[in-house]
């Protein structure tokens, strides 16, 4: 299986465009060493040609272009993105169906509860029905054990899990979410074995997800922050990682903690919010997060397991 990173960044991107935080600032005005990141996506393949998006960033069109096999041209309008999965119904992971309208009929699977906020508070599955019948909705099963499997991608199994996190800012569950408002996925590539465990919005270590931890070759986790009140230290923000349902980096049973409980798995950081410091090459932290063996996703990255 393929993992291909569209994009590594959190809501915002990196730089954000309204925001003069250090990493901000410092990467416009030439003081902070990174790299710009777009908004967070990532595409599945078990064969190069058949792919499965994880998530539609606001930032899909370029993210389409700077990865040709998502544009295979077998045809006078083409596409290599068989369907889709919605793992909440954040903005930053929802706003590219939005860009995918002239592609459309097209399979997006997602829970009950994140349909229901995609057809009423930000009702794109509503609004789109006019471009060629729209998004087709697939319910996305919670049944973790037995998975479910996508029509188009030889070879994968999906096994979806609900994970403790938050509802969307303008969702009527915000602060109260409900079993399916966030997923976290286990990929197993049938044929080879191969698996990742997927969750950019990771914000407690539950037990039902431990077994499929343990059982996944590379953990592709939650890198939002690297302190829980970062947004407030920052002096960007009021809310702390907690409130958002993401699991800091750093302190006590936070996610390096979490991560170095498995020592011979590939671990690697996703979803990174523009103001964690280890965005920033030549930070302390990002050494730290270095030499404990994790990594910190890029746009571009590839994962093959
Ligand atoms: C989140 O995951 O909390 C988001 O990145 C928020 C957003 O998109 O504004
Ligand atoms: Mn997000
Ligand atoms: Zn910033």
């Amino acid at each position: 299986m393929k993992i291909h990173v569209l994009g590594s960044a959190a809501g915002g991107g990196f730089p954000q465009w309204n925001c003069n935080c250090n990493n901000c600032k410092g990467f416009r005005d030439g003081t902070v060493k990174a790299q710009a990141r777009t908004q967070s996506s990532i595409c599945v393949s078990t064969d190069g040609e058949h792919w499965l998006l994880f998530n539609a960033s606001p930032d899909i069109r370029n993210q389409l272009a700077s990865f040709e096999p998502l544009q295979p041209a077998r045809k006078l309008r083409d596409t290599g993105i068989e369907a889709v999965v919605v793992m909440d119904a954040q903005i930053d992971h929802t706003t590219g169906l939005l860009m995918l309208r002239e592609g459309l009929p097209l399979d997006v699977y997602c829970t009950d509860p994140v349909f229901e906020d995609l057809s009423t508070g930000y009702p794109l599955f509503t609004m789109l029905k006019k471009w060629n019948g729209g998004l087709q909705r697939k319910a996305l099963s919670l049944d973790t054990e037995t998975g479910f499997t996508v029509p188009g991608i030889e070879n994968l199994r999906v096994h979806a899990m609900p994970l403790d996190s938050n509802a969307p800012p303008y969702s009527p569950r915000r602060d109260n979410p409900v079993p399916g408002d966030n997923i976290g996925v286990f990929l197993q590539d049938t044929k080879t074995g191969g698996s990742v465990f997927y969750a950019p919005g990771l914000g407690k270590i539950e037990p039902h997800l431990i077994p499929w931890m343990e059982k996944a070759d590379v953990l592709l986790v939650d890198g939002t922050l690297w302190r829980d009140d970062e947004m407030i230290f920052q002096g960007v923000g009021t809310s702390t990682g907690q409130k958002m349902g993401h699991l800091a980096q750093s302190g006590e049973g936070g996610m390096l903690e979490v991560l170095a409980q498995y020592p011979d798995k590939r671990k690697v950081l996703i979803h990174i919010n523009n103001t964690n410091p280890i965005l920033n090459e030549e930070s302390e932290e990002r050494s730290i997060v270095e030499s404990q063996g994790v990594e910190i996703s890029f746009d571009g990255m590839e994962i093959e397991v």
